[in-house]
């Protein structure tokens, strides 16, 4: 490869109806419930050699719009979802090099269960897991593990430092050599190489040692996306790789010289953390059929701008049913996510609500990508010439069987012929692959 290769990753909306509504789903609506699109989606990135899958997660029934859950059933917006450890384990059974990585939240899972079940999930796939880790951020997620609500947006992040601190140690807790499986001395265990870790902090304590074993890359490969100025510091501490929805070549570069910029201040090298940016690329055989399929998608936002702001209210906590569609955008705060809204405000800057929704929902993310398969690679290139970064987190509009095809079949072989991505693994683990290049 001449050019400084990327990595690209798969943001997958959750083990969930994918696209429902849409034309090229099949019978989505019967099927989702068992794993063969999930496992079809992990086998052709692996085909196509992308770095990961990431399965985002939240662990509630959306209720944000109108005080209702009525929108969010009705249109299948992010429910029914499954438990992503369990769509995890059925794909990283049926793939043997890309990383698998869900989201499992800080709120919801006590360190020692998340450190055993992701040392286990590393294990099974042979040093191939992640974890996007992420704190949660709604009060209706919170009331459903018996908790009033979210701490304030911080303090989560502060929780979050001592979560990681544990679960660290719980995954240190095996020496490397520990595990000797010496048949002739009879000893499988060496009892002097674990310890436990007698961790009591603020917030949380654990006894340790971890019984489930050291993962075989000592840690999983740790994804995180945090976008407001403590989230950087956060993820600048502990990622592995950063999935970051930036909007805009030169935002996307200040994002990431600034997240190199702390870890560099934290003594780690900053080239141990692959920035990846979000974009939803339109992909058609030409680029006029590419603009019009992007026309068409602009109009069905704006016919379905209820919708759209019933999924961004999920992210922010805000209940956008109260405001006039036609009004322009009230002043808004949230303790949700809080890049999120800060580029939904951006976008809304002289808008009404509803134009405000269309535009944010009709952009590329990062970038804005479309055309043929070539043009959308070439876009690629320069954003990365541009920006700087690390490679890109695709997220598409409509994940089908369709849309995965137009990306193995079409995108990547367009990429790996200009030399911008990989065209077959290196290492057999995760984050080698990932630190690679
Ligand atoms: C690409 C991407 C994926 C994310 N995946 C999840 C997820 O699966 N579950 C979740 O609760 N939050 C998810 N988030 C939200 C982040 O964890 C974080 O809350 C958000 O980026 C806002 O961070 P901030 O409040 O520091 O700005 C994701 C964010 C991004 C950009």
């Amino acid at each position: 490869m001449g050019a400084k290769p990327f990595h690209l990753g798969l943001f997958l909306q959750g083990s969930s109806v994918q696209a429902w509504g849409e034309p090229w789903t099949g019978r989505i609506g019967e099927t989702w419930m068992v794993p063969e699109f999930f496992v079809d989606v992990a086998r052709a990135l692996e085909r196509a050699c992308f770095d990961y899958v990431l399965l985002e997660d939240s662990s509630y029934v959306g209720e944000s719009y109108a005080g209702s859950r009525e929108i969010y059933l009705r249109n299948g917006i992010a429910v029914p979802r499954q438990d992503p450890s369990v769509v995890a384990t059925l794909m990283i059974a049926s793939t043997s090099r890309i990383g698998i990585v869900p989201t499992f939240a800080t709120f919801a899972y006590h360190p020692y269960l998340l450190a055993r079940l992701m040392a286990t999930l590393d294990q099974v796939s042979s040093g191939r897991a992640g974890w996007n880790m992420v704190t949660g951020s709604s009060d209706y997620a919170a009331r459903n593990f018996g908790l009033d609500g979210m701490p304030e947006h911080d303090l989560r992040y502060e929780m979050a430092d001592e979560y990681m601190e544990v679960v660290n140690q719980l995954w240190d807790s095996w020496e490397p050599g520990a595990i000797v499986a010496d048949k002739v001395g009879g000893v499988l265990i060496d009892h002097t190489k674990v310890r436990q870790i007698d961790f009591r902090g603020k917030y949380y304590a654990s006894r340790g040692p971890l019984n489930s074993g050291p993962a075989p890359q000592g840690r999983p490969v740790i994804a995180q996306a945090g976008g407001s100025p403590r989230g950087r510091r956060f993820a600048a501490t502990h990622a592995d790789t950063i999935v970051a929805s930036i909007k805009g070549a030169d935002r996307m570069r200040g994002y990431r010289d600034d997240v190199r910029a702390h870890m560099q201040a934290q003594g780690r090298d900053p080239d141990r953390c692959k920035v990846l940016f979000l974009v939803q690329p339109i992909i058609a055989a030409t680029r006029e059929d590419a603009l019009e399929l992007k026309a068409r998608r602009a109009k069905r936002v704006l016919e379905q701008a209820d919708r759209r702001l019933a999924f961004l209210g999920k992210l922010t906590n805000i209940d956008f049913a109260q405001f006039d569609l036609d009004a322009p955008v009230a002043d808004l705060t949230t303790n949700g996510h809080q890049q999120t809204l800060d580029d939904f405000k951006r976008k809304a800057a002289g808008k009404t609500l509803r134009e405000a929704i269309a535009a944010y929902n009709s952009d590329g993310g990062s970038v804005d990508l479309a055309g043929s398969p070539d043009e959308v690679a070439a876009q690629m290139e320069e954003a990365m010439q541009q920006a700087g970064g690390d490679g890109f987190l695709l997220t598409l509009p409509d994940l089908t069987r369709r849309s995965i095809a137009e990306v193995e079949d079409g995108l990547v072989p367009a990429l790996q012929r200009r030399g911008l991505v990989r065209s077959a693994y290196t290492y057999k683990q995760f984050r080698d692959n990932l630190l690679e290049f």
